[in-house]
């Protein structure tokens, strides 16, 4: 039986009445990991999954479960789909939700079809994917793959010193079950692409066939506070500066790689932080990425060097703290194919390319074959409230999603 397409209609608005959710006083959407305003996205969420006669499971670090399953496929692994809902502060409507609205659409068309799969299918709504209230980033997902311990995970202390714990509570959302409860047959996850890839070479969709390693730290130098005005600038230790100096530093080191490394201190506090005091602290954050693995650890290792090398010039104490560390992950290329072959199928131009962002689906790969799907980003913007996917962009996605699912799930 072929199913060739979900309601388009009832998929766009989806997005935007999800992407209404967070909203602050200002109109910025800001819907961070197991907050109030995550509480109400989960609960929309959760009453489309009913709506759509999906049994509902949440785990105990708040991952949330759609699962069809019918008397015959019962007990079969499943495929699983799903991406995540959080976001990053004053951010898109996209990012995340598109694939998790899809998923939900492409099992509703499937139904009314009357599409009889072999394995059940489940879809995942991960935990703190941005990792923006808490780290490490892909939370949800990695707990679920068993690469994180659920304890510690739960015990996560975040930006604003709530415990994720006691917050997933709060909003009714931990769950009894234990992560990682169903091993999942494969996994496929469609995203919005985030970068500029796509649209700047003409294509309607990317077949995601690997996604570059993420090294995260934070950084807190340590000088000397003083006054501002008398204090001769060769007789300054200055925190401030030093963190200028490490942010000028990775430029170049990107820079020098052809920029196939990317850098970003995306987080910066000085202390005391007023006009006319020279800061004895500077706490930042480091996001490092590469495609491969060697070079990722080589600009880890450069950055340590550069680091000792700055205490000894600028006087200055520095220390580092471990965020978050992935591996670039590589995908199933029969999935990958599977996407390729759907997509020429149905006449959309799709190339190969590889996820700068993490995602939920490169925790996934290490339980099952894993792969992604990407649809252009407009002007690549992306974890901005500028973020734009054209619809047609969005339908082809998700068709192929529908495409990739059901032929997964008679397998
Ligand atoms: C997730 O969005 C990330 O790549 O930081
Ligand atoms: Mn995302
Ligand atoms: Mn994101």
């Amino acid at each position: 039986m072929t199913v060739s397409s979900i309601n388009t209609e009832r998929l766009i608005e989806r997005i935007f009445t999800l992407g209404e959710v967070g909203k602050d006083g200002s109109g910025r959407r800001t819907r961070l990991a197991a907050s109030s305003e995550d509480k109400t996205g989960r609960d929309l969420v959760a009453s489309w999954m009913e709506e759509a006669g999906l049994r509902l499971v949440v785990d105990r670090i708040g991952n949330q479960f759609g699962i069809w399953e019918t008397e015959e496929n019962r007990g079969r692994a499943p495929v699983m789909t799903g991406s995540h809902i959080d976001t990053v502060i004053n951010a898109g409507r996209y990012d995340g939700c598109f694939g998790v609205i899809s998923a939900i659409e492409v099992v509703q068309a499937l139904k009314d079809a009357g599409f009889k799969p072999v394995r059940p299918i489940m879809i995942g709504v991960f935990t703190n994917e941005e990792g923006v209230r808490y780290s490490p980033d892909m939370m949800g997902s990695v707990v679920y793959a068993g690469g994180y311990p659920l304890e510690k995970a739960l015990a996560t202390v975040g930006i604003d010193g709530t415990v994720l714990g006691d917050e997933l509570k709060r909003i009714g959302y931990a769950g009894t079950v234990e992560p990682g409860f169903i091993s999942p047959y494969a996994f496929i996850e469609l995203h919005i692409e985030q970068g500029p890839i796509l649209e700047a070479e003409g294509f309607d969709l990317g077949a995601v066939e690997n996604l570059q390693g993420i090294s995260w730290q934070e950084i807190i130098i340590e000088g000397r506070q003083n006054h501002a005005g008398t204090t001769p600038i060769n007789m300054r230790i200055d925190a401030g500066l030093a963190a200028a100096k490490v942010n000028v530093f990775l430029r170049e080191l990107c820079n020098a790689s052809g920029g196939k490394t990317v850098s970003t201190v995306g987080c910066m506090e000085l202390k005391p932080n007023a006009i006319n005091v020279i800061p004895d602290r500077a706490i930042f954050t480091v996001d490092l990425r590469n495609p491969d693995e060697k070079t990722l650890k080589a600009a880890e290792k450069a950055l340590a060097d550069y680091l000792t090398e700055l205490e000894k010039s600028d006087g200055v104490k520095i220390s580092t703290k471990r965020l978050s560390r992935f591996e670039p992950v590589l995908f199933d290329d029969d999935i990958v194919k599977m996407v390729e072959e759907s997509a020429k199928r149905r006449g959309l131009k799709c190339r190969r390319i590889t996820s700068g962002a993490g995602q939920d689906a490169q925790m996934i790969a290490r339980l099952c074959p894993s792969a992604m799907i990407f649809v252009p980003s407009h002007n690549g913007i992306s974890h901005n409230p500028d973020e734009f996917s054209e619809n047609k962009d969005l339908i082809g996605g998700a068709e192929v999603l529908l495409d990739v699912i059901r032929e997964l799930s008679i397998r």
